[in-house]
């Protein structure tokens, strides 16, 4: 889809000024259901209080990749799209001072709320790093555990965004992903042309099974799929879902976009 990277790219950029002033950030989709009914309530209080309030302000997320990814001191987190850097934070706590968790965004304003967030929290097992989840700047094998929170569906390159996160996962490291997907066998042509519905993570969301079948394709293993709320927008049924897979702990292949290399 030509003009989707620029169109999230204004859109994330004015939230993050919104959250900037202060006010809670929207995704700028103006359709009923979309945006507000996907991001709220996604955090309980104690969480709400490890990070500072413009982080939550400029939570856009559709669900809470943190509480469910089981994360373990000394790990190394990738947070995909990290926004205003809420998961990154959370992600730092868990992780405690011999782990490290990045952050990888492509909007200058979203970048520099999330390390102003970083600053104000006080973390220094932080890492901010701007760039396109479809070409991560990070070596192969250098991660232990994927999270993302409502962002690979804005993506027009799902398959390379997905093999490149096998690239940077160690052999047995984790998928943990919050996302958006459709309960359909394809997202309506009408919804998928729609740029504003694009950037307010429904256009662009896989149906539930081609999710799976990009996962096994670009090499993972232990796929799952788990909906964790339903959202009905302009008819159609989308939802939230907690998405978990695995690299293969013998993994002895880099998956490139189409192909796999040595
Ligand atoms: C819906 S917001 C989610 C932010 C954050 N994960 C959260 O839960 O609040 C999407 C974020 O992903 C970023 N983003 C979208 N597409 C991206 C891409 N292809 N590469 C890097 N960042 C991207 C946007 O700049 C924005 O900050």
């Amino acid at each position: 889809m030509d003009g989707v990277k620029d169109v999230v790219q204004q859109k994330y950029g004015e939230a993050a000024r919104q959250a900037m002033k202060g006010l809670k950030a929207d995704c700028g989709c103006d359709t009923d259901g979309c945006c507000s009914g996907i991001t709220s309530g996604l955090y309980d209080d104690a969480q709400a209080s490890e990070v500072p309030g413009a982080a939550l302000l400029a939570s856009l997320g559709c669900g809470n990749p943190t509480a469910l990814a089981e994360l373990k001191a000394g790990e190394v987190v990738l947070d995909l799209g990290s926004g205003g850097g809420i998961d990154v934070l959370l992600s730092a706590r868990r992780v405690g001072p011999t782990g490290m968790a990045y952050g990888l965004d492509m909007t200058d304003e979203m970048l520099a709320l999330a390390r102003e967030n970083q600053r104000e929290a006080g973390v220094t097992n932080v890492h901010f790093l701007q760039g396109e989840i479809e070409h991560i700047p990070l070596p192969d094998n250098s991660v232990d555990v994927i999270i993302s929170n409502c962002v690979i569906n804005l993506s027009a390159d799902k398959d390379r965004v997905l093999a490149e996160a096998f690239r940077v996962l160690k052999p047995g490291g984790r998928f943990a992903v919050s996302d958006i997907v459709y309960r359909g066998s394809e997202v309506p042509e009408a919804i998928r042309r729609d740029m504003d519905l694009w950037a307010g993570c429904v256009a662009g969301a896989l149906a539930e099974g081609t999710y799976r079948e990009k996962l096994t394709r670009a090499g993972f293993e232990a796929v799952d799929l788990e909906p964790t709320r339903s959202h009905t927008i302009d008819g159609a049924e989308f939802a939230s879902a907690f998405i978990r897979a695995r690299k293969p702990a013998a993994a002895a292949k880099t998956c490139c976009a189409s192909t796999c290399c040595a």
